[in-house]
Formats: C-alpha cells, structure tokens, sequence
C-alpha cells in the first residue's frame, strides 16, 4: 500500500476534487490518497464552495472534521460523485476493476461508492495492474470466520486472518467485522465477486467490478484520467 510517492498521491487527489462543483455531496474515501482529495475538498470549502461530505471510516470522517468539510449521512443525501482510492486498478471492457480494502474500509466504501452517480478513483502508478493479483480483503461476521475460510478454501483460496498491527489479534473493521485476506491463483474478477457475495457469513468483499467512472493516476509530473 505503499508504492506511490506521496506527491503522486497529491496530485490525484486535488485532481478528482477540482471535479466536484457547487452544492455537490461528496463520497468521501478512505486512505492515503483520498484523503489528499479530503484535504483539498476543505480548502475549496474554506474558499465558499457548498461541499457536503460522507465519510466512509472513522478516518475519512476524523480528517473531514479537522480540514472543515461539512458532513452529512445517507440518510440526509445521497452523493452525487465519491472519490477513492484503490489497491489495485485494471481496465476492464468500459470501465475498470478494483481491489479495495487494505484499510479495511471496503464495507462503507462499496455501499458509498455504488450509491454515488460517479465514482472517480484516485492512484498511482504503482496501482495500474493487469490482471488483479489480490489477495481479496474479505470482510467477514466475527463468529462466520471458520465457515468463510472452509468456503473460500472451496472457491480456491487461501484466506489470512489480517493482524492488527498495534494490537495482540486481528484488525477490528470500523463496523466490528475481521477480515480475511484471500489469495487467489488466478480469478475472473466477476465470477469471484458473486461467488464471495454468495458466501454466508461475508459482509463485503474488496471487489469493485464496473463501478469507476474515471480513474485519476498521478504521476511525479502530472494526472493521467482514465474515463470509462
Ligand atoms: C481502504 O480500505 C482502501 O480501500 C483504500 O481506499 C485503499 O487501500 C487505498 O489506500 P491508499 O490510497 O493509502 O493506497
């Protein structure tokens, strides 16, 4: 999660929100690169734009808070645009294909991004992949982790308990939910989001298949923007 530099990051971000326009509610993402879209949205906000945002983690919301951009629920509004980042991005027939969730935020981010009318992503080089590698972050019911490894192991794949890494035991999602890592020799990225979502037990998988409108790649100079 690591891979881009920050400046990359950076110009991503600001990219995607100089998209967003008066009176706009925004999804608002989770991660290092998004929250470089947060930052900007609160500058814009600070200089008179309208900007509503929903935040997607106790992270996005913290952040949204300390640089001022006002925030709203789904229940008040519904997002006209989300920007987020990714861990993987592969271009797909009209659109693209995401793996998402090494903040453990995919739950919140999947249901933001699907009910906004356009998601724009933002990355770095280092997130362009063809095809996915995974592993699949799978959020799972902490009592169905036996019943989602002994599923995932059927689908064909090897599931990890993500460890916390400030903390004895595994990462606690912001919704009380663990995650398993699920490596994968190989997917077809729709085959394996239906069958993760078929699974008893998951509540949401690291899959965005179709959904990116746009995808902003900052580079050391500039912003490539890949459209649908
Ligand atoms: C959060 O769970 C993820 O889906 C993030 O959006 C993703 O990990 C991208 O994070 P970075 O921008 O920090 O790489």
């Amino acid at each position: 999660r690591t891979g881009g530099s920050d400046a990359a990051k950076r110009r991503a971000g600001e990219a995607a929100a100089d998209r967003v326009t008066d009176g706009q509610v925004v999804g608002l993402g989770t991660g290092s690169t998004a929250a470089h879209a947060i930052r900007a949205l609160g500058r814009a906000a600070d200089s008179g734009l309208d900007v509503r945002g929903i935040p997607t983690s106790f992270a996005s919301r913290q952040l949204a808070r300390e640089v001022g951009v006002p925030l709203t629920t789904l229940e008040e509004a519904t997002p006209d645009v989300a920007i987020d980042g990714a861990d993987e991005v592969c271009e797909r027939p009209g659109g693209f294909d995401l793996v998402k969730g090494g903040g453990a935020a995919h739950t919140r981010e999947k249901y933001v991004d699907s009910a906004a009318d356009d998601l724009l992503v933002v990355a770095d080089p280092s997130k362009l992949a063809d095809p996915l590698a995974g592993p699949i972050p799978v959020a799972v019911v902490p009592d169905a982790r036996p019943v989602v490894a002994a599923a995932v192991r059927e689908l064909g794949g090897e599931p990890t308990l993500r460890a916390a890494e400030h903390k004895d035991g595994p990462v606690v999602t912001d919704d009380g939910n663990l995650v398993l890592d699920c490596a994968f020799d190989g997917f077809d990225p729709d085959e394996l989001s239906a069958a993760l979502s078929a699974t008893p037990g998951v509540v949401e998988h690291g899959l965005f298949c179709g959904l990116a409108d746009a995808v902003f790649v900052g580079t050391e100079d500039g912003v490539e923007v890949l459209e649908a």
